[in-house]
């Protein structure tokens, strides 16, 4: 037996020391018992962290859709799989059973094929939190084309890069979004994404708005009529267990943004794996996962995690704050939702309107909360479990990212005693290092470094799209032998996993990962701008929010250029999204700069948190009077 459901502490600890000491077993055991595979594997895993190589389950065949929907269909055809609730109160939920699933899935991807899509091609999907996203993501899976989703709050020409990157030949969005009371115009940001990218052929425009919308002659092609024609058959593609599932951006500290590949059968493996017992999930519950399938999250506790459990899971089109903030508990009540995951953003957010809200509903159907994206702060991880498992629901805080495809470290609930702000324990399989600043393992308890992964897992990513260099230097060229997250983390004296926050330039608003160099390269094609450095400060909802510091070609006499701030954002806005614009832009007269020209963040943030009674040695720098000057004027 695989102990594919693990029940209590000692079982946790069993399981584990398992998973460690026979991984490959381990797996396959796992693998064996709860898939459908056309081909076993010859061989479960081959790794070489200094290449960096992983495979798992090679040699192995399957289609990951015959696992999150087919197989159910004769035990579970008419159970819902998604449970899509609209923007709007006022609109009905629709209830998309594993039957229709399947049905609207294979003429989806019958679609695919007669627009000329075959395995392997790239796939951009830019959706709104609607059906035919999930069901686009697995239509391109049935296939064997590799989806990319790119986040609907991007903007033009962020899309059109990861377009270009990936060299996707089609794009599927829609003729606009609801979100909240705004619509939004999407098919007119891809338009104008798209006069740069001449790699792509064809758009599929899925009908949500009802807008007057331009069409495009020969490349824009309504979804619903094609689909109306279509054969709800169409035979599954045999995938190698190794051949690519997706590829998703995520922000790096410098350059472009990182094309994350994941594979198919590990990422299977493990996301499932993950998601029954992360979320002690069974037959009859209903599951709700808040996130935008356009982030990992989505991709694998909203879509790939649930589905190949036969779960039900709940796709929100809106947010928590429409038409009121009680929306979200509204929508609990409504469906009784068993397991509710969100992130701590949206938790500060929610507590700070009180709990009113909340009171009006039965929240009595929640057994699991989940919170991932960011560090949860103790305030809001008491708010959380006080008012919303009214303390019989334990909260799993999930460590995880992009590249790890699911979740890392984690408590079990039931399982795993909780303790606020720690993400507890490594999840089964997963062996997590502390490294200090000269490259050693730090071992025993009581003790804080930078988190590291020891040994391969399942879900992790096999390459950056294009650029496998990049993946070898980001993530395997800090530490000998060691996966490098990027975060810093603490282990208590119990060995439970507290994450402090990263310890790059990557700063994490509201839960979405953004890198300062887009950003600043954004801010410098300003005309009036030579340079500048973004930071992070402390945020009372957004955990932490953006401060730009900002030198002028010309700084003349007044620093107040409320015009140019605005520019600054719009700038912004246009080149990333909205979710990337600055709360604070302080001009300067020059940045602090060490005798080698780099800035010195490190300052500049102790500044922006209004910390600066310790700024450290500021004699090594080139100019130090800046600071002084930066100090005076702070925002
Ligand atoms: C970064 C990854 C994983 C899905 C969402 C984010 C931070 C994530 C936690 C947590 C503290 C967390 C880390 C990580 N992070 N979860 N429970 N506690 N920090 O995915 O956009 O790839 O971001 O989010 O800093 O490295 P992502």
């Amino acid at each position: 037996m695989s102990n594919y459901h693990i029940k209590h502490l000692e079982e946790y600890y069993q399981v584990y020391r398992k998973s460690i000491r026979e991984p490959e077993n381990f797996w396959e055991e796992v693998a064996e018992e709860h898939f459908m595979w056309r081909k076993k594997w010859d061989k479960v895993l081959s790794w070489d962290f200094s290449k960096p190589e992983v495979k798992w389950f090679e040699g192995a065949e399957l289609n990951i859709t015959e696992n999150c929907i087919d197989r159910h269909l004769t035990t579970r055809g008419n159970k819902t799989a998604i449970l899509f609730e609209p923007n709007s109160p006022d609109e009905p939920a629709e209830h998309i059973t594993y039957n229709d699933l399947y049905k609207r899935v294979n003429k989806f991807a019958n679609v695919l094929k007669a627009q000329g899509i075959k395995k392997g091609d790239r796939v951009c999907i830019y959706l709104p939190m609607i059906p035919e996203l999930a069901i686009s993501v697995l239509a391109c899976a049935r296939i064997g084309a590799i989806h990319s989703v790119v986040f609907a709050g991007f903007s033009s020409s962020a899309l059109a890069t990861r377009i270009n990157d990936s060299d996707c030949k089609m794009v599927i969005t829609s003729d606009g979004s609801y979100r909240g009371a705004k619509s939004i115009d999407l098919k007119g940001i891809v338009d104008d994404a798209l006069e740069d990218c001449p790699g792509v052929n064809s758009v599929l425009v899925a009908k949500r708005i009802n807008s007057d919308i331009a069409m495009k002659e020969g490349r824009d092609f309504w979804l619903q009529p094609l689909l109306d024609e279509a054969s709800g058959e169409c035979q599954a593609e045999i995938m190698k267990a190794e051949d690519p599932l997706f590829i998703l951006y995520t922000s790096g500290s410098t350059g472009k943004p990182k094309g994350m590949v994941h594979t198919t059968a590990g990422y299977m493996v493990y996301t499932a794996y993950t998601f029954k017992n992360v979320f002690q999930y069974r037959e009859e519950d209903i599951y709700w996962c808040t996130a935008d399938v356009g982030w990992i999250t989505g991709h694998s506790y909203i879509v790939y995690g649930p589905l190949a459990n036969g779960a039900t899971s709940v796709m929100f089109e809106g947010v928590p704050s429409y038409p009121d903030f009680g929306r979200f508990w509204e929508i609990v009540e409504k469906h009784k939702v068993t397991q509710f995951y969100t992130a701590p953003t949206a938790i500060r957010a929610l507590a700070k309107e009180g709990v009113g809200y909340l009171d009006k509903f039965d929240l009595s159907s929640v057994k699991v909360l989940g919170t991932v994206g960011e560090p949860i702060n103790e305030e809001a991880w008491h708010w959380y479990d006080d008012n919303v498992g009214k303390k019989k629901a334990p909260i799993v805080d999930t460590w995880w990212q992009t590249e790890t495809g699911g979740i890392m470290i984690t408590p079990i609930p039931f399982v795993t005693p909780t303790k606020p702000t720690y993400a507890t324990l490594p999840f089964i399989g997963i062996q997590p290092a502390l490294m200090d600043e000269n490259g050693q393992e730090i071992k025993g308890n009581q003790v804080d470094g930078r988190l590291c992964i020891k040994f391969p897992w399942p879900s992790m990513a096999r390459t950056i799209w294009g650029n496998h260099q990049r993946y070898k230097d980001t993530y395997f060229s800090a530490y000998d032998n060691k996966y490098f997250t990027g975060d810093g983390a603490l282990r208590d004296e119990v060995g439970y996993y507290r994450i402090t926050g990263r310890v790059d330039d990557v700063i994490i608003v509201s839960g979405h990962n953004l890198g300062t160099a887009p950003i600043e390269d954004a801010i410098n094609e300003h005309p009036a701008v030579s340079e500048s450095a973004i930071v992070g400060f402390p945020h009372d909802i957004k955990g932490n929010a953006l401060y730009g510091y900002v030198t002028l070609k010309e700084f003349g006499e007044t620093r107040d250029h409320n015009n140019l701030r605005k520019e600054i954002n719009q700038l912004i806005t246009e080149q990333i999204g909205p979710i990337a614009k600055l709360d604070k832009i302080q001009f300067t007269a020059g940045l602090p700069k060490t005798r080698s020209g780099k800035i010195m963040r490190r300052i500049l943030r102790k500044i922006a948190s209004k910390d600066i009674s310790n700024l450290g040695d500021t004699s090594t720098l080139l100019n130090p009077e800046v600071v002084q000057d930066i100090i005076d004027h702070a925002k």
